[in-house]
């Protein structure tokens, strides 16, 4: 089976919905000027709970080939959580992605694979992506158990779910260390870990989810990397921070392929 590759930005805290306006309809006419091909990647902007309904209607109003989501979830449908958002606002909004567990969560804000496991599967219940993240902080990953690491994160967040959900949404492998520091992973660094993944998804439920989940590499991509990233068999795609806030950098991102 053939993965579409899916190059996300991760725009994180940047961006008030006013700026989200011009970053979009930048990325939306490079692209354009690019010759821009949906059959040959797949694009989306992940963007703050405050840009959605902005990103949501201009995206379907001028029908932009982008996909959009957001970068956190609250585990719980409805009720007394002050400050939480639910997967089901966010399905209401069109989102197709939402990210899960990214290493800022999980260092900042104590999330758990348990919690990053309960996120998915409300994500799941409401018809949208999940792009689950995992990945080895810099003393794992010079202790030489960074495999073994991912794997056991792999094992959490994906616990309880059938092979069908698993084989349909997206796991993104970010090593922390690499993460808005410049630090890019090599490519066959990244092939490990995102084959090791593969690997992992297909003794948890099966050869067939596994052929079909995408696996994302994060950490530090920019234009002048992504091709060698991308050139790796079990790299499906690109969870992108910093270089998601320039549109014509991000485009030249999207646009690997032509390169
Ligand atoms: P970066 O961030 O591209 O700025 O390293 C990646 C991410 O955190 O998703």
């Amino acid at each position: 089976m053939s993965r579409l590759p899916l190059m996300a930005g991760n725009w994180k805290m940047n961006l008030n919905h006013v700026e989200a306006t011009n970053v979009v309809q930048k990325l939306a006419w490079t692209l354009s000027d690019y010759h821009y091909d949906k059959k040959k990647s797949e694009a989306a902007v992940i963007v703050p709970f405050t840009n959605l309904r902005t990103v949501q209607t201009l995206i379907q109003g001028d029908r932009y080939s982008l996909g959009f989501g957001a970068q956190d979830v609250s585990v719980y449908d409805a009720g007394a959580y002050t400050g939480e958002v639910s997967a089901g606002m966010l399905a209401k909004l069109d989102c197709t992605y939402v990210v899960v567990g990214h290493s800022e969560r999980r260092e900042y804000h104590g999330e758990t694979d348990e919690v990053i496991n309960a996120k998915a599967k409300k994500v799941i219940e409401n018809s949208m992506t999940p792009i689950i993240c995992v990945g080895e902080k810099l003393d794992i990953r010079q202790e030489g158990t960074h495999v073994d690491y991912v794997l056991n994160q792999v094992d959490g967040v994906l616990a309880g779910l059938t092979a069908e959900q698993v084989g349909a949404l997206v796991i993104a492998y970010e090593p922390v260390w690499a993460i808005g520091t410049g630090e890019v992973a090599t490519p066959q660094d990244a092939q490990e870990v995102c084959g090791a993944i593969r690997a992992r998804v297909s003794d948890l439920v099966g050869a067939e989810a596994a052929d079909s989940v995408r696996i994302q590499y994060g950490g530090s991509v920019k234009s002048s990397n992504v091709v060698e990233i991308m050139a790796q068999g079990d790299v499906d795609g690109a969870l992108v921070g910093g270089a998601s806030l320039d549109p014509e950098e991000f485009a030249r991102i999207v646009t690997f392929y032509a390169r």
